[in-house]
């Protein structure tokens, strides 16, 4: 259904029911509440300058001290794609995408300037710069991922890549002292296979006010979420379960994690979060 014959996004965001505050029809706002997640990209390549400005609007994102201890690297290959794409539990979109971002934690430039320097780097092996390098290269991809939005292109972050983390750490040749975060696929949505919004968790259940405090409404609010998410996949066509069964399913057995259980013992081997 084209966008325009479509609720406003407040409610394709929160429900029908959902009252939209009266700074939320501001340009930025609109396409932020637009976000979705694509999975189905035409074969169409990316102008050129794209990559660079994806990656100055990343680079614009707040750092952690200024650390900067981000990279990103840009996978255009298509071998090297496909072979990303089988150690990523074999998303298709990977290979379609014309660009597959891999972002990176990354504290080796830092320590080759440091080594330049006479020096030598003892917190890098804390968890906290892990965080760090995590945060900031988060963040960062968001900023592209709304820049790629605003240029008309479509994203899908890929956290399967950690699956195989030390496969795909050999894969792009890392460095110690340098973590790929996740994947991010780039590239023109499909129109023939349009994403839709999808609904999110009420404010009710996720805004507390000064303290944490529980509301006795929400048992009633997550049951009514996933009425809501149930009905949203409905009219995708897919058999998906409720919010809660998937979340619930996602976080109860190790196996859900897919070799991601096994990310420390490579994060030690690449020097990171070794205490
Ligand atoms: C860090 C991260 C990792 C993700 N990994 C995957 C992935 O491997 N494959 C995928 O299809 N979607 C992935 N997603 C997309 C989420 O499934 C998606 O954002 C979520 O279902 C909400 O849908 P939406 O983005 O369309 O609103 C990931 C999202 C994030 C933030």
């Amino acid at each position: 259904m084209p966008e325009a014959h479509r609720q406003p996004r407040w409610q394709q965001r929160y429900g029908d029911a959902a009252t939209a505050p009266p700074q939320s029809d501001n340009a930025l706002i609109e396409q932020l509440l637009g976000h979705r997640s694509v999975r189905a990209y035409l074969d169409q390549p990316l102008p050129e300058g794209t990559l660079e400005t994806l990656l100055g609007a990343a680079q614009s994102a707040a750092t952690s001290s200024n650390l900067q201890a981000w990279s990103l690297l840009a996978v255009e290959d298509r071998p090297r794609k496909e072979r990303l794409a089988a150690l990523a539990n074999n998303q298709a979109h990977i290979v379609q995408a014309p660009l597959f971002l891999v972002w990176l934690a990354d504290f080796a430039r830092v320590a080759r300037q440091a080594e330049r320097h006479d020096r030598e780097l003892h917190a890098v092996e804390y968890l906290d710069s892990l965080l760090v390098g995590g945060l900031d290269a988060a963040l960062a991809a968001q900023n592209a991922v709304l820049a790629a939005e605003a240029l008309g292109l479509g994203t899908v972050y890929i956290g399967a890549l950690r699956n195989n983390l030390q496969a795909v750490i050999d894969e792009l040749q890392l460095p110690p002292l340098v973590f790929p975060v996740f994947g991010l696929c780039v590239g023109y949505p499909d129109p023939t296979l349009p994403a839709a919004i999808k609904p999110r968790l009420p404010q009710s259940v996720v805004l507390h006010r000064e303290t944490y405090r529980l509301d006795e409404q929400e048992p009633r609010q997550l049951d009514d979420y996933d009425r809501q998410v149930e009905a949203f996949y409905r009219a995708q066509g897919l058999e998906n379960p409720a919010w809660s069964r998937q979340v619930i399913e996602r976080l109860a057995s190790v196996d859900s994690l897919h070799g991601r259980e096994r990310i420390a013992q490579v994060l030690h081997r690449q020097r990171l979060a070794l205490s």
